[in-house]
């Protein structure tokens, strides 16, 4: 399977399948090995239990006879042997028999094996130590055998074999292992193959196929009707998202080709009015005085209309230029931004900068320009619209530094936003509440704010307008 940019994706090594049945095979050795070492060590433990049990069966035929020394060799001889030991000691309260086979000679020193301490961690520890380092050692294996009352009982015979019965046990355990662990790892594999990953590679084959053509409505995946798991789920919520990109796609495209054919228009109509407007200039200069009253509001209206369609199509050709963030100290750009928005040296408005000269953002500093002289203009428009009517008519610039975060405040004492323009706020071409306004001002202005990564709103207050401006500020600057 391959993605857009041809990455390869799943193939036999890197595939889920692969992952999945090894990890499975991995895990049960892996726990087959933790429960080999304490069935080892109870494998031997009954071993050694049985042979001290026919120590018990002897001292009850000693116990039998008078005299242990007077049992003869025919009867001893197949009892130990049976056993496969070469003596057998026992001692009962100060008293100590043993009997051996005939001729046998008694080993110097011996492996002791003491029954009598079942401590599991022991068992495990003795029961590899055999497995590794026995084999011509000889055992004493010391115990009380069950039915031989308190008599203590002790078995000599070579380790030979124990250790040889231990590595048939082992081999057999390894060998039921390997298979328990192959079936294991297959039957889950074959499950899990039907059950996810089969539908995650169709998931995916989808997914990127979509996303080669999204235009494709063909290949939005149908949900497989039988499943009610979350794969179901995921299928449903993928073929959602996948009709409505399709439909989104698809008026975007009508948009954008009824845009193109606005702007035409719109580029056509800009040229007639600059041809209406060289008239009307001409007009203008008529003596005539009806024409001397009428003529300027002609030019106005058309100085007007020739702004709007200027103004429409610098937003259709506005390119979304990436953000070139760098540090911009936010007072020196809040004066430079009152000058460009006509506030600075403004014959009735004043302009309060209280930011102090430490704030400095990082963003790019010709998008939060742009962002605040359509702010400054829109709340100069606004106190200029209501002159007279506000004392001491006045812009604020001001920033609030909180951990993580920077907030610049534009705030103005003039009439706040008419319900049209909160209705519409943010709305390109839908905003605007005063003749001739475009309603682009603020559409632009918070499309720059979050380019630069921040959020711009327009806050609630009892008297003029205040429009908030957040961004992130690590805190370690
Ligand atoms: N500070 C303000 N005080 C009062 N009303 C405001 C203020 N700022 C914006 N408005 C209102 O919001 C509307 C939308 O503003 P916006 O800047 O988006 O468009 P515009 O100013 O009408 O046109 P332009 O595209 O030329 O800026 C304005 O028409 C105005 O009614
Ligand atoms: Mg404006």
């Amino acid at each position: 399977m391959m993605t857009r940019d041809g990455k390869k994706v799943g193939g036999p090594v890197r595939g889920l399948s692969f992952k999945l049945i090894t990890a499975i095979a991995f895990v049960i050795l892996l726990v087959e090995v933790a429960v080999f070492f304490p069935s080892l060590a109870n494998y031997r433990a009954s071993w050694l239990d049985d042979r001290l049990r026919i120590g018990g069966v002897a001292v009850r035929v000693f116990d039998a006879v008078p005299d242990v020394m007077d049992l003869p060799v025919e009867i001893t001889d197949p009892l130990l042997q049976s056993a496969g030991a070469l003596a057998i000691v026992y001692r009962r309260a100060g008293q100590t028999d043993l009997i051996a086979i005939e001729g046998a000679t008694m080993p110097a020193e011996a492996h002791l094996a003491d029954m009598r301490d079942r401590n599991p961690v022991r068992l495990i520890m003795d029961a590899t130590e055999t497995l590794l380092l026995g084999g011509d050692r000889i055992l004493r294996i010391v115990g009380v055998p069950p039915g031989a009352g308190d008599v203590v009982v002790e078995v000599l015979m070579p380790d030979g074999p124990l250790r040889a019965d231990m590595l048939t046990y082992s081999g057999n355990i390894l060998a039921l292992s390997l298979i328990i662990a192959g079936v294991t790892a297959i039957v889950i594999y074959v499950l899990a193959e039907s059950l996810l990953i089969a539908p995650i590679k169709r998931l995916t084959a989808n997914v990127l196929a979509f996303r080669n053509n999204p235009e494709n409505g063909t290949l939005i995946i149908t949900p497989d009707p039988d499943r009610d798991d979350e794969i179901a789920v995921l299928e449903q919520a993928l073929a959602d998202t996948q009709a409505e990109l399709f439909s989104m796609l698809r008026q975007r495209r009508h948009l954008a080709d009824l845009g193109l054919a606005v702007a035409k228009i719109n580029h056509d109509l800009r040229n007639m009015l600059t041809s209406a407007q060289l008239l009307s200039d001409q007009v203008a200069t008529l003596d005539d005085p009806k024409v001397q009253r009428l003529a300027p509001r002609l030019v106005n209206t058309l100085d007007r209309a020739i702004g709007f369609a200027q103004s429409v199509l610098d937003y259709g050709r506005q390119q979304a230029g990436l953000p070139r963030p760098q540090p911009v100290g936010v007072r020196a750009l809040g004066f430079e931004s009152a000058l460009a928005a006509g506030l600075a040296g403004h014959p009735v408005i004043r302009f309060d900068n209280r930011v102090g000269d430490d704030i400095v953002l990082e963003l790019d500093p010709d998008h939060l320009g742009r962002v605040l002289v359509n702010l400054m203009k829109n709340a100069r428009e606004a106190l200029e619209a209501v002159d007279g009517k506000t004392t001491g008519p006045t812009v604020t610039l001001d920033a609030e530094r909180s951990p993580g975060r920077t907030r610049l405040f534009l705030a103005d004492n003039g009439p706040g936003l008419p319900p049209r323009a909160r209705e519409n706020l943010f709305v390109a071409f839908e905003g605007s509440a005063r003749a001739g306004g475009t309603g682009l001002g603020l559409a632009i202005a918070r499309e720059l704010v979050t380019a630069n990564g921040g959020e711009l709103t327009l806050l609630e207050t009892t008297t003029g307008a205040t429009f908030a401006l957040d961004f992130p500020t690590p805190t370690c600057a």
